[in-house]
């Protein structure tokens, strides 16, 4: 028997305002053509201007808590993955935390971007398999639409991202049998600091040659909206990705027919078709959502998951892959028996 940690519970939530290619073109100089043909983004979804990124988080994760038969005391520590948070600080977290009512237990944020998701399920479990805590919250949610350039001008990147949140509980679990029993098997994390210029929010921040982390400069230069190279993530996302996965799989004795379900970061439909076809994965194998949410980034993954459990197609003892990729630039991949 070995200590280990196992997803028990998925909750997810997205806002109930649909945002149509078309409603788009309203807004922006761009077509459902283009952004479908790109990306195979069709529709996302935006929040009211009354929701924050934890307001997303509190209903994923109440629907996680429920879905593994715990109560929110059970709870012993909270992980948070996004690039949104409600405010600077402190981290979304700790407004989670409160806004579930469960004081005192650690509220840990985590930057990661895309990959953040990746990066908080392997912290968690490395938390549970030290015997420190046993129920871990790990959530990841974003509220994109209110830092997008929504106005003509933005259109390269404003397409992109929609809002949404998803959360799992991680919990201890005594494994025998590795080959049938659920459990986080292990992931790969890693990070290349000199492209963060390629995928970044600029302002505000600390990084500029001035007295103010913000000032009227850098709003007229749009500077407090994400910057993106697309090709340049383009090609990296397919390449690191697959990257990852296959030294993952190579290490855990794993081959592609041995994996049920690929559940992937959503970033575009033609970086996950490309994945798939280098690998050869068949298409059936990967639970693709992008369509529905365009990128939600640290969400994509745990929302997908719930989807995935929803349409009868990840059920217990399967074993998932999942990898991803996004600013920093950061790229993970994981490996886990539902
Ligand atoms: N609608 C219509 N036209 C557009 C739009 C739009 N929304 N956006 C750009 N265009 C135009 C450009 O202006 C350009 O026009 P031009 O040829 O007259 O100059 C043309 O379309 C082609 O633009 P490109 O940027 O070269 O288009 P590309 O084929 O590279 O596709 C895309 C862009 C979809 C962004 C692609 O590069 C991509 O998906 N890259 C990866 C992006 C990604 O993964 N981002 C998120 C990372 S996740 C994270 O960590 C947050």
């Amino acid at each position: 028997m070995a200590l280990s940690s196992k997803i028990i519970g998925v909750g997810s939530f997205v806002p109930e305002k649909v945002f149509t290619n078309h409603d788009l073109e309203k807004m922006m100089n761009t077509s459902d053509e283009w952004i479908q043909q790109r990306t195979g983004i069709v529709e996302r979804r935006w929040v009211d201007k009354n929701v924050g990124t934890s307001d997303l988080a509190v209903k994923a994760s109440e629907e996680a808590i429920a879905n593994a038969g715990l109560d929110k005391s059970d709870v012993d520590m909270i992980i948070f993955a996004t690039l949104s948070p409600d405010h600077d600080f402190p981290g979304s977290g700790c407004f989670l935390q409160a806004k579930l009512g469960i004081p005192e237990i650690p509220a840990l944020d985590i930057r990661q971007q895309c990959t953040g998701f990746i990066y908080a399920m392997s912290i968690a479990d490395k938390f549970i398999k030290s015997g420190s805590h046993k129920n871990i919250l790990v959530v990841g949610a974003e509220v994109h639409s209110k830092g997008l350039d929504r106005t003509p001008e933005g259109r390269n990147v404003g397409v992109l991202f929609g809002d949404g949140a998803g959360a799992v509980i991680m919990s201890a679990t005594e494994v025998s049998d590795a080959k049938t029993e659920g459990h986080f098997i292990d992931a790969h994390l890693h990070a290349d600091g000199s492209y963060a210029k390629e995928l970044w929010l600029p302002g505000p921040g600390t990084g500029f040659d001035s007295e103010n982390r913000f000032d009227a400069a850098m709003f007229e230069e749009g500077l407090h909206y994400p910057q993106m190279n697309g090709k340049v993530v383009f090609v990296h996302a397919v390449k690191r990705m697959i990257e990852s996965l296959t030294n993952l799989c190579k290490e855990q004795g794993v081959t592609i027919d041995d994996i049920d379900l690929f559940l992937f970061h959503q970033a575009n439909l033609r970086i996950n078709s490309k994945i798939a076809e280098v690998m050869n994965i068949p298409e059936e194998k990967v639970f693709n959502t992008i369509q529905k949410y365009g990128n939600t980034t640290a969400a994509t993954i745990p929302l997908g998951m719930h989807d995935a459990v929803k349409a009868g197609k990840l059920k217990p003892g399967m074993l998932v892959a999942s990898a991803a990729f996004g600013s920093g630039f950061t790229w993970a991949s994981a490996l886990y028996r539902f």
